[in-house]
């Protein structure tokens, strides 16, 4: 039977979680037999335990076939120590199944064009995705520290650092994604003052050399790739960066569409030679919302959308998710909006988005 962890986390996160069981029970009445299991992290998981990434969570994902991710953070967890914050059972979870992949897709439904804030024919049809290195770079190197220099001063530390095995894998990962689509990877570095860059090129570049050269490679440099993205967003297909660059620019490349409560994720791990399996987590690309949890008007299409991603890549229902994804596009198409894409106009709630999405799930069916 195929099973799924839910991690509804904090703020939006048991709403939106919520939202998306409901699509879930749906297609187990279909007969997928999902079987749910849920656990607790970031914030809601210190509260209960004492810790952001409790054993218990961890064994509960060792133990199921994907992980579904909500949200995590808020306000009240601010004075926590860095290790204590909500964030660490996230970036925990990425770390420990080594879910180096991170596929951010930025869609404009037909229906939603003119909620992005720029100029409709800029963004209507976009497709594009923003292939983020998930488990290196700025965000893991060591040392990472703050430490007292004296006189008053102190000194922090990141370390930005990559092996050449971490950038020929999401190159990898890249050229395959490019190869099922339109064929097109554009890497974006700063080879111009990053020695992190410079690898990041030389690596992509080889491996490009290495059965690939169908795919058609450019780079940029990432911030100039980030004014492309806004200036012409349509010329990429497939954008792969490193993990820091990679948190900003698909903020970037989700603001075109509109909404960041539109845009769902995969965090995909290596494919598992013996059961030809790859570890999972998938996760809408915005965050907890505090300033609207607890008041059920948030938008549930993001997390509904990424549970349609691990239908695509964690259980091989093509039919289904495409059944999901028309669906989300039909309800949209009829002018149901929550308040975060109805520019001002009539709007749903969390439920009422949900009843509009199931309602076309089973007229379909
Ligand atoms: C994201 C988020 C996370 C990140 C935070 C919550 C740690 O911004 O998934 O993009 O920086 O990776
Ligand atoms: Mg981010």
């Amino acid at each position: 039977m195929p099973s799924l962890l839910l991690l509804a986390g904090d703020g939006i996160g048991p709403e939106i979680t919520d939202a998306t069981k409901r699509v879930i029970e749906h297609f187990n009445t279909a007969g997928a037999g999902f079987e749910l299991v849920e656990g607790l992290v970031g914030g809601a998981a210190y509260d209960a335990v004492g810790t952001p990434f409790p054993e218990e969570t961890l064994q509960k994902a060792e133990a199921t076939d994907a992980i579904l991710f909500a949200a995590v953070g808020g306000p009240q967890y601010d004075h926590l120590a860095y290790d204590e914050r909500p964030e660490a059972g996230l970036l925990g979870l990425r770390k420990h199944f080594d879910l180096f992949a991170n596929i951010r897709p930025a869609i404009v439904y037909p229906a939603l064009a003119d909620a992005s804030s720029l100029k409709r024919e800029v963004v209507e049809g976009l497709d594009i995705i923003i292939l983020r290195e998930l488990t290196g770079g700025v965000y893991f190197g060591e040392p990472k520290t703050i430490e007292d220099i004296g006189n008053g001063q102190k000194r922090a530390v990141d370390t930005q650092v990559y092996d050449t095995f971490e950038i020929e894998r999401i190159a990898r990962a890249a050229f395959d994604l490019a190869r099922a689509r339109r064929g097109k990877v554009t890497s974006m570095e700063k080879r111009n003052v990053m020695k992190t860059g410079v690898l990041w090129r030389e690596v992509v570049e080889a491996t490009h050399r290495q059965g690939y050269e169908d795919v058609a490679l450019d780079h940029m440099l990432a911030d100039a790739g980030a004014m492309q993205l806004v200036r012409d967003p349509k010329q990429f297909d497939v954008v792969v960066t490193d993990n820091l660059f990679g948190d900003m620019l698909s903020d970037v490349a989700a603001q075109l569409t509109g909404s960041l409560g539109m845009l769902p994720s995969a965090s995909l791990g290596a494919v598992d030679e013996r059961t030809g399996r790859r570890r999972a987590m998938y996760e809408p690309v915005h965050g907890s919302a505090p300033d609207i949890a607890g008041r059920g008007i948030a938008n549930p299409i993001a997390m509904i959308a990424s549970f349609g991603m691990a239908l695509q890549y964690s259980f091989a229902m093509l039919d289904e998710a495409r059944a999901l994804d028309a669906a989300i596009a039909a309800a949209l198409e009829d002018g149901v909006r929550t308040a975060d894409i109805a520019a001002g106009g009539p709007s749903v709630d969390t439920k009422g988005m949900t009843d509009a999405i199931l309602a076309h799930l089973q007229r379909a069916a």
